[in-house]
């Protein structure tokens, strides 16, 4: 009998999966409309502002994003822009577009999302020319690769590929010119939450042994119940909890706590680790 491949991009639980990125795209979509922050480039991802959501989502939404702003602008200004980044579970984020407007794009920034949704990225980019000419203006010779679940540029790329699948991934990084040695910001902002713990680990095991120089930046939701016998929250005391990371049902998903110790070299290869909880955020937001 044919061994069945343990992922498939038509699996039902995976496709509930790929819709929370249009749900984190409406969402940014309505605290935009309401001026909590400015993007001209995501209505050409979601065109109707849609339906009212609580002030308590908008402004989650906007320490979110402007907390994971915060350090990503921060990376690339350290590094002047000689770094590489790749955001992991990107779905319809519109960073390139700000970091390009900003005059501050890395060397390259990767995105990779499941094909299907990646694949729709690549249409909306294709027919909406304010999305597609930034991608262009950067791009020097006319060997642009465009075709239906990949794009690649010489400073924007975006694959589709299962980030539990990391041999794969690490091939397609590879073949659009990842550099291992370039300083490398990964980024997962509400995507670990979506893997079981052994999965979210060994992803950031690959970060750690792959790139000489790295930073990951991890956005989760955190529930922090149920924990196991061997494992311990990783935030010093109750005033400095985090709203990030996920510890749903025991650990059942998200990046595990017992994988993450502050200061410290830990369990999933980070050579240290900090962690922010939302009043980081809100003091990121308020002084970037
Ligand atoms: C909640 S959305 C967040 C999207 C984006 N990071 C943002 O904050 O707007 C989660 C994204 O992770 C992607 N994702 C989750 N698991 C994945 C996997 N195994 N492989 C590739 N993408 C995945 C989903 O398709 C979705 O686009």
């Amino acid at each position: 009998m044919a061994a069945r491949h343990p992922f498939t991009d038509t699996d039902t639980s995976d496709e509930a999966v790929r819709a929370t990125c249009d749900d984190a795209t409406a969402c940014k979509r309505f605290a935009i409309s309401k001026g909590y922050w400015t993007d001209p480039y995501i209505q050409y991802f979601v065109r109707s502002v849609g339906e009212r959501k609580a002030p308590e989502i908008n402004r989650g939404y906007y320490s979110r994003v402007k907390g994971v702003n915060h350090l990503l602008d921060a990376f690339i200004r350290k590094t002047k822009c000689d770094c590489q980044v790749i955001n992991l579970g990107a779905g319809l984020d519109t960073t390139f577009w700000r970091l390009k407007d900003e005059n501050i794009l890395p060397r390259k920034f990767f995105e990779v999302d499941f094909p299907t949704v990646v694949a729709r990225k690549i249409h909306y980019i294709k027919t909406k020319p304010p999305l597609s000419k930034p991608v262009i203006e950067t791009h020097s010779t006319d060997s642009l690769l465009l075709d239906a679940h990949s794009l690649d540029s010489d400073r924007y790329c975006i694959i589709g590929a299962d980030l539990r699948d990391i041999a794969t991934l690490y091939e397609k990084l590879k073949k659009f010119q990842l550099n291992p040695e370039l300083p490398t910001l990964l980024l997962s902002e509400c995507v670990l939450v979506y893997m079981t713990p052994a999965q979210s680990s060994s992803l950031v095991h690959w970060a750690a042994d792959t790139f000489h120089t790295a930073m990951f930046i991890n956005y989760e939701q955190m529930i922090c119940v149920c924990l196991g016998e061997h494992e311990r929250p990783f935030w010093p005391s109750n005033d400095r909890k985090p709203a990030a990371a996920s510890v749903h049902a025991g650990g059942s998903r998200g990046l595990p706590v017992s994988g993450l110790s502050e200061g410290a070299v830990s369990p999933v290869g980070l050579g240290s680790c900090r962690c922010s909880g939302h009043g980081d955020s809100v003091q990121y937001a308020s002084s970037g």
